[in-house]
Formats: structure tokens, C-alpha cells, sequence
């Protein structure tokens, strides 16, 4: 079965009727896409095997002191040797789409010239898989994972690497073409730059504002360059996105200082990535706020922004929890110099350095994140406002909790399910109200290497038991199943 048509249908159809024993559940639009989500270096492991070279990320993990425990993504969940039976657990389940990432030193070892057959032979046969399986394959181009010879090479702040990501692009949409359902260009940019080049506690670890800013520009570009290049091979029937992390940023109070505060982490938040892509250009406020960081005339060059805004088929759009932030002046009792990312002291967001950032109110998940769902309400909304002729999909949405296997060998994850239902509650009243979102991903898939917290934070729906590499659908997979096969909430 060949599922690309589920996710380049047009407009989601009208509600599917109500029988009467689905009478008191809440019903997502017919075609609505339901899938779960990973990324490469979180769950494939093999990091050494056949010609894959190092990432900054296996560079960075390998680092003393950067990532908890000090794990790594050596092994991971051992996807690339267990994908066959991976895929067959997202059939049992019942997802119609699976949204994965291409580890692009497997591919590409050097991160240019030819790619390698055996790097490109795991995607192939990845798909294959999945297309048997009835699972739309959704390909994220990069998840993070730059090769280290780029980053030798000067990284992100480079624009030559958006010129590579390019080529890169090239070589997936020859190898992969259009048995993928959707391309993802970029998963969250915004983490790339700041978290990468900006407070550090990423990989490659760098912390020079300007830099991070560069980096924006130039992750952009490559998302622009590796559209082009999808549009060169596979043209107009090719669907194609990136996925931001939109920051549903809410200020302490109404107070000017207040607003302004917010008005700044919403431009080098979330503006200076959608200003290029879906408007044409860098906004004039964040140009100002970041003056005295970048040149951006000599930055952004002609032509670049022609080629960033070429258009896209879908908005993926990452949800974990709001962004409170205020003026400096109002550092009082609940304000916290830390944000979501558990970035403190330094703040991530070039240029805004000063903004204080503060625990959202709300019951909290187990990475201190407040579970607030009327922020994705809030945030799909104002997107389709802003943008009513661009399709969303929610390509990320999930929270961890301290899982456990009981005695019965049963994991219980009632928060998670709570955590879901809001948010899907949240997703189908914002499609009543007329935003045009088409689908939803679960993160995670399974539980996987959660970047600088290592193994410790578990955001599957499968529980993977790590030593042995067992995996065990935790409670909140099977209620999942239930929603999907039956494309309705529970009330
Ligand atoms: C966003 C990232 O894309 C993903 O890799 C990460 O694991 C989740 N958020 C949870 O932090």
C-alpha cells in the first residue's frame, strides 16, 4: 500500500459521522494522518558500522561532562539492526505514518562528494519496510547530527555548509524519490543555532551569540537549497515542510516591559525562521535587537531570501509547553533564569539575554516542563491566522515521565495519557475553530536518547528496556492504537 495520497489530500474532510456507540467521542476530521515520531541518532545506534563517521553529536556525547551518565548514542535502541521489527510494531499499532531522520555521515561519511551505498541500502530498506507495512514513511533530512568534518570545517556559522546540505538533499531525493510521503528539510532550527552555538548545551557545544545567529541564517538557507534541490529531481509531486519549534511565548503581565520582553523572544524565537521562510524576509525588529551581533546586510545575501521562501507543502509545528518570559526588572520570587531547555545563567536566545524566563504555571512533566495544552491551541491558531493557506501538521507532541515495568511486567503511564489526551483535545478544537492541521506525531515512537539528559528521560510510548533492548508498549501506545483505529477521542 503506497499511503502517499493520506498526507497530500486536500483539506481534512468533514468529521466522521457519529454512530451511536462513538456518540460521546471526540472526532478528528476523516484523513486526519496519525503517526509517531524519532530521530536518527536518538534510537539507530551502529554509530561505527559500515561507513558512517562521526557526528558533532557522537563528538559531543563522547565529551566528559556534556550529556548525564555519560551515554552516548553508540547504541541507542539499536534501530539500525532492529528496524525490521520496529516497523512491524507501528503496524501493530496501527500508525499510518512514521517520521524518522536520515543520519547524514551514514550517507555522506564526509559530508560531501559521493554518498556511500550501504549508508543509503538502511533508508532504502527502511522504507521498503514501511511501505509494506502501510506506514507513510515522513523523512526528516537532518535531526542534528552534522558531520564533524562540516563542523572541523566551521559548522553552522558556515554558510558553506547550507551549500553541502544541498547536495546532501540531492542525494536523498535520488535515493529515496517519491516513496517518501513527506520531506522534512530542518527538525527544529531553532535548537541547531542556539542550543548548538548559543548556550552550548548541545552539540557542538559552542557558546558565541553571533555565531548562533549565523547559524540561523544558514540553516535556513539549507533548507531553502535542499528544497530546490527535492523540486530539481522529483518536482511538483514531491511533498515537502520543515518542522519549527514554535515558542508559544505569553508575557509575565501586560505591562509594556512585559510585552516587549515577549515581542523579542518571539522575533529570534520563531520569527527569525517563518520571517524568511513563509514571509520573504528577516523582520525589521530582530534585525534591530541583533544589530550589534551580526552584520545582516553582509549576512544575508542576494538571492537567499528568494530561495528560502520557495514554497512548502506543510508546517510541522513542535509542541511541548509554553514560554513565559518578562522584562528584567521583574525578577521576583517566581521568576527562574532557566528555560525549557534547562539552559540557566546563559540565555540561549542571542540578543535577549536579559529576558527572564520563568516556570509556567501547571503540573509539570519529568523534564520540569509545565503540561499547559491551551499553548498548542494557542500556537495553531495563530499560525493559521497568520498563514490560513499553508497546511499544519503537529510533527512533534509528547512528554516524559519516570517510567517503570511493574511486577506484572506492565508500564502504567497514566500522565502520559492524560498529557496526550489534552493535547489532541487541544489539536481537534483548534481544526473545529478552522485551522487546517493534517496530522499528528507522537513523540516519541520509543523511549530513546534524549540529547544532553541522555537514557534518563523516557518519551516513548514504547518502553525500550535498555540492556536487553526489549520493547514493551507502555500503556499509553495501546489507549494511542484505540484513538487512531477509531480516529476519535475518548471524551
Ligand atoms: C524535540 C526534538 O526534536 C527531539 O529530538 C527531542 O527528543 C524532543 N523535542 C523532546 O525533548
Amino acid at each position: 500500500p503506497h499511503l502517499r495520497t493520506d498526507l497530500a489530500t486536500g483539506p481534512a474532510g468533514r468529521a466522521t459521522p457519529a454512530t451511536a456507540e462513538q456518540e460521546r467521542r471526540l472526532p478528528f476530521p476523516t484523513g486526519f494522518v496519525w503517526g509517531a515520531a524519532t530521530a536518527a541518532y536518538q534510537i539507530e545506534g551502529g554509530a561505527a558500522e559500515d561507513d558512517r563517521t562521526p557526528s558533532i553529536w557522537d563528538t559531543f556525547s563522547h565529551t566528559p561532562g556534556r550529556v548525564r551518565n555519560g551515554d552516548t548514542g553508540d547504541i541507542a535502541a539499536d534501530h539500525y539492526h532492529r528496524y525490521r521489527d520496529d516497523v512491524a510494531l507501528m503496524a501493530e499499532l496501527g500508525l499510518q505514518a512514521y517520521r524518522f531522520s536520515i543520519s547524514w555521515s551514514r550517507v555522506q561519511p564526509t559530508g560531501r562528494g559521493p554518498a556511500v551505498e550501504r549508508g543509503l541500502d538502511f533508508y532504502r530498506r527502511l522504507v521498503d519496510e514501511l511501505l509494506e507495512a502501510g506506514v507513510a514513511p515522513v523523512a526528516t533530512l537532518y535531526h542534528w547530527d552534522l558531520p564533524q568534518e562540516l563542523e572541523d570545517a566551521g559548522g553552522w556559522p558556515v554558510r558553506d555548509t547550507a551549500e553541502r546540505f544541498g547536495e546532501y538533499a540531492a542525494i536523498m531525493a535520488d535515493a529515496l524519490g517519491d516513496r517518501v510521503a513527506l520531506w522534512t528539510t530542518l527538525n527544529e532550527p531553532w535548537c541547531s543555532a542556539y542550543l548548538g552555538y548559543g548556550s552550548g548545551v548541545h552539540a557542538p557545544g559552542r557558546t558565541h551569540g553571533p555565531d548562533a545567529l549565523r547559524s540561523a541564517h544558514h540553516l535556513n538557507l539549507a533548507h531553502g537549497r535542499a528544497i530546490a534541490a527535492i523540486r530539481a529531481r522529483l518536482g511538483s509531486s514531491a511533498q515537502t515542510s520543515i518542522t519549527l519549534n514554535l515558542h508559544q511565548v505569553r508575557p509575565f503581565s501586560q505591562s509594556p516591559a512585559d510585552l516587549d520582553a515577549a515581542r523579542r523572544i518571539d522575533a529570534v524565537g520563531n520569527r527569525i525562521f517563518t520571517g524568511p521562510i513563509l514571509d520573504g524576509s528577516y523582520p525589521a525588529d530582530l534585525c534591530q535587537d541583533t544589530a550589534a551581533l551580526v552584520d545582516w546586510n553582509a549576512l544575508v545575501r542576494p538571492g537567499d531570501l528568494a530561495a528560502i521562501s520557495a514554497p512548502i507543502d506543510r508546517l510541522g509545528i513542535n509542541y511541548y509547553t509554553p514560554t513565559l518570559v518578562s522584562a528584567p526588572d521583574r525578577a521576583g520570587a517566581s521568576a527562574v533564569r532557566s528555560d525549557a531547555h534547562g539552559v540557566s545563567e546563559y540565555s540561549p536566545w542571542p540578543g535577549s539575554e536579559d529576558v527572564v524566563h520563568h516556570q509556567a504555571p501547571g503540573p509539570t512533566t519529568a523534564m520540569g516542563w509545565a503540561v499547559d495544552p491551551s499553548g498548542l491551541y494557542d500556537l495553531v491558531t495563530d499560525v493559521s491566522r497568520r498563514y490560513p493557506r499553508l497546511p499544519l501538521m503537529i510533527t512533534e507532541n509528547g512528554a516524559a515521565f519516570d517510567d517503570y515495568v511493574s511486577p506484572e511486567g506492565e508500564i502504567r503511564d497514566p500522565e502520559r495519557i492524560a498529557y496526550l489526551h489534552g493535547h489532541l483535545d487541544a489539536v481537534r478544537r483548534a481544526i473545529a475553530d478552522g485551522a487546517d492541521v493534517r496530522g499528528y506525531f507522537l513523540w516519541s515512537l520509543m523511549d530513546n536518547f534524549e540529547w544532553a539528559y541522555g537514557y534518563g528521560k523516557r518519551f516513548g510510548a514504547v518502553y525500550v528496556d535498555f540492556p536487553t533492548q526489549r520493547r514493551i508498549p507502555k500503556s499509553s501506545a495501546h489507549w494511542y492504537a484505540d484513538v487512531l483505529r477509531r480516529n476519535s477521542l475518548p471524551p
